[in-house]
């Protein structure tokens, strides 16, 4: 499956650009790809855009950031409110790391509030090793470090944040999701873990939930990892442009040919769009997922 490309993208909602590329270049994100003012189709909004590629990315955290500041209506709709983590929405953002804890360290310093302090594991049934911690961002987003040491070796260097590892969301039905990103390229089980991660049991509001999480690896991009929780908890997908952590997008070679992979599939697709972004082209397209969460294929000419 070449058509598509794993993920390109995390879309993050901020309230102060300037504030948010600032920080996550301290995050290795000092890339800036575009940087764009005007009238989004699709989701039809005006909002500023900036596409943030990382000067450490590496195949297992190949992915970009998009920082969107919704400018129209009230601005910047707030994150929504009252979960904890894998409620329906996009949860969190990965960031693959060489040394968990001197990076998490780094982030604290430069701002974010560490969310769980760094700990080692192993997931199964692979029984791949990783360490991992958590920060929230200056604006509360979560932002996940994940060092694959059973899986990838960092190349050499100082400890680093390198790219996006992978995007987390919640969905209502597991086999449905799975079924449905297993089309669009994400055929490898990482893991597949039915028990409750006991250092997240601080992050909801009340008592925690049971938690199915998976994640799935394209051949190329960032993964995915889609979770179920029970009792299922708020509706977090909010408004489009949200503040924090709010869509993904699925690299494409060619648009045309993923839209027409799409339709061949069933799956409603919104049209086309490009954007002269000034360096060269942004092309995009939404289409429905089972959860109608935000996502959408990207053509990247930037
Ligand atoms: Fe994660």
């Amino acid at each position: 499956m070449t058509t598509f490309r794993g993920v390109d993208h995390v879309g993050i909602g901020v309230a102060e650009m300037d504030a948010a590329v600032s920080f996550y270049g301290r995050v290795g994100f000092e890339e800036v790809l575009f940087d764009w003012t005007g009238d989004l189709p699709g989701p039809d909004r005006r909002a500023r855009v900036v596409m943030l590629g990382s000067g450490g990315a590496t195949p297992v955290g190949p992915g970009r950031l998009k920082l969107v500041q919704v400018l129209d209506g009230d601005g910047p709709p707030p994150a929504p409110a009252g979960g904890g983590w894998g409620e329906l929405g996009i949860c969190e953002i990965c960031l693959h790391a060489r040394g968990v804890p001197e990076v998490h360290r780094a982030l604290v310093a430069a701002g974010a509030r560490s969310l769980m302090e760094p700990l080692d594991g192993a997931v199964q049934p692979n029984d791949v090793s990783l360490d991992i911690a958590y920060v929230a961002d200056p604006w509360g987003g979560k932002v996940e470090l994940i060092e694959w040491t059973g899986l990838w070796r960092s190349l050499p260097g100082p400890p680093r944040a390198e790219g996006v590892n992978h995007v987390a969301f919640g969905v209502a039905d597991m086999a449905r999701t799975r079924a449905f990103y297993e089309q669009l390229g994400f055929d490898e089980l990482l893991f597949e873990s039915t028990e409750f991660f006991e250092a997240m049991a601080p992050w909801y509001p009340g008592e925690p939930p049971g938690q199915h999480m998976i994640m799935l690896l394209a051949p190329q991009g960032a993964g995915i990892e889609p979770v179920v929780l029970d009792p299922p908890g708020p509706d977090l997908r909010g408004e489009w442009g949200h503040i924090g952590p709010f869509e993904f997008a699925i690299g494409v070679g060619n648009l045309e040919r993923g839209l027409a992979r799409l339709r061949e599939l069933g799956v409603e697709t919104s049209e086309p769009v490009t954007i002269d972004v000034g360096s060269g082209e942004w092309r995009y397209a939404y289409f429905r997922d089972p959860d109608e969460l935000f996502v959408s294929l990207v053509e990247s000419r930037y």
